[in-house]
């Protein structure tokens, strides 16, 4: 087995917010960020360098360690100990770990780190599993590690993505395909400064308050109903305002997700005042019933619009991080200039902003 190269790209979800852990529709892309392990194998043990952070984790291959393992290291960790679990063969791997993908902004950067050191691990013992599997494996490593109950849209998009598409993704049926992404719009994520961590914020308290609207529509699938059957049937079954708003969100969200693949897939070329208005209601329901924005992402999504942007809406997780624009290709940079100009003007604080492009999922190369 010889040195390799393992590229995992973070992603960018399109639409289908906080509807992947309740088994709905996720629209992520993977894009040309992510994170890159390279490495060869080594007989006795895992070593892998952090270029970002400058340290190191020293682990054997079944992911256990003679001292508590923190930061990154838990995540690595976590990986080897359930790919062992899933049969992985012992073998190590000693190596170096880059990212281009910036903490905290809502990019997953988290599952990039997943999936890359899963496929290096996988390929040092020459064991596989299927893509879906090795999701679930870093899912699970996310709870693991950091104790956050997320769902499978990350991992899976870092290894489904396809160039020049979005990925559609059930997350209950497991069923995909890719959409195409109109070549005459670009992707601009405009990251707000203000990090969010998943690990601290109120992601599992929202997950709980969803699972309290679940409850009361007997478990049945939120993407299999319309608003107003599940309002009805949560009504009758008395339950609180909170969890009522958290699955108004959810329901309507799929419903969101399917309104803007047609848009994007419709006959005579994409419908952008639809994608527009669809952004525009999932950012609202985001920040009004979900409560997961912030005052700064609802500034950079109005100075979005506001700078012409097709369509705009926070992405990821919320409670702080980045929204994405779609926004015409030949205008993408000087849009993200503006607008990052009025972030700073209007909230004292410095954005950043990226051009993203599709890519396909994580790959292994030689190095
Ligand atoms: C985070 C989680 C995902 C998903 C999103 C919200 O990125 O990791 O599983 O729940 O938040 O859509």
């Amino acid at each position: 087995m010889t040195a390799a190269a393992v590229f995992a790209p973070a992603r960018v979800n399109l639409i289908g917010e906080h509807t992947d852990y309740s088994g709905g529709l996720v629209l992520p892309v993977a894009i040309d960020l992510g994170v890159t392990v390279r490495g060869e194998p080594d007989a006795e043990r895992i070593r892998l360098r952090s270029q970002a952070f400058g340290d190191s984790v020293v682990l054997d291959p079944d992911g256990s360690a003679g001292e508590p393992v923190s930061g990154w290291g838990r995540y690595v960790a976590a990986v080897a100990s359930l790919l062992a679990d899933r049969g992985r063969p012992a073998a190590g791997i000693d190596g170096v770990i880059e990212s281009t993908v910036p903490a905290g902004a809502g990019l997953s950067s988290s599952a990039a780190l997943d999936v890359a050191v899963a496929l290096a691990l996988c390929r040092a013992a020459a064991f596989e599993l299927p893509a879906l599997a090795l999701a679930k494996v870093a899912q699970e490593a996310e709870r693991r590690a950091v104790g956050v109950p997320c769902g499978l849209m990350d991992p899976a998009t870092a290894l489904l993505g396809r160039r020049g598409h979005a990925l559609l993704l059930d997350c209950g049926t497991e069923e995909h395909r890719a959409v195409p992404l109109p070549s005459g719009l670009a992707i601009v994520v405009l990251d707000s400064g203000v990090r969010h961590e998943l690990e601290h914020s109120g992601y599992a308290e929202r997950r709980a308050e969803l699972e309290r609207g679940l409850a009361a529509i007997g478990q049945r699938r939120p993407a299999d109903l319309t608003l107003a059957e599940a309002e009805d049937m949560a009504r009758r079954a008395g339950v609180d305002e909170i969890p009522l708003r958290r699955l108004r969100h959810v329901v309507s969200e799929n419903e969101r997700v399917r309104r803007c693949v047609a848009a994007l897939e419709e006959p005579g070329g994409p419908d952008l005042s639809t994608l527009g208005r669809v952004f525009r209601e999932g950012h609202d329901s985001l920040r009004d019933e979900f409560e997961v924005s912030i005052p700064e992402l609802d500034l950079l999504v109005d100075l979005a619009y506001e700078h012409g942007a097709v369509a705009a809406r926070m992405t990821g997780g919320g409670f702080g991080g980045s929204i994405v624009a779609l926004v015409e290709a030949n205008r993408a940079a000087a849009f993200a200039t503006d607008v990052k100009a009025s972030y700073a003007a209007r909230s004292a604080r410095t954005g950043a902003s990226f051009v993203c492009a599709a890519v396909d999922g994580a790959a292994v190369s030689s190095t």
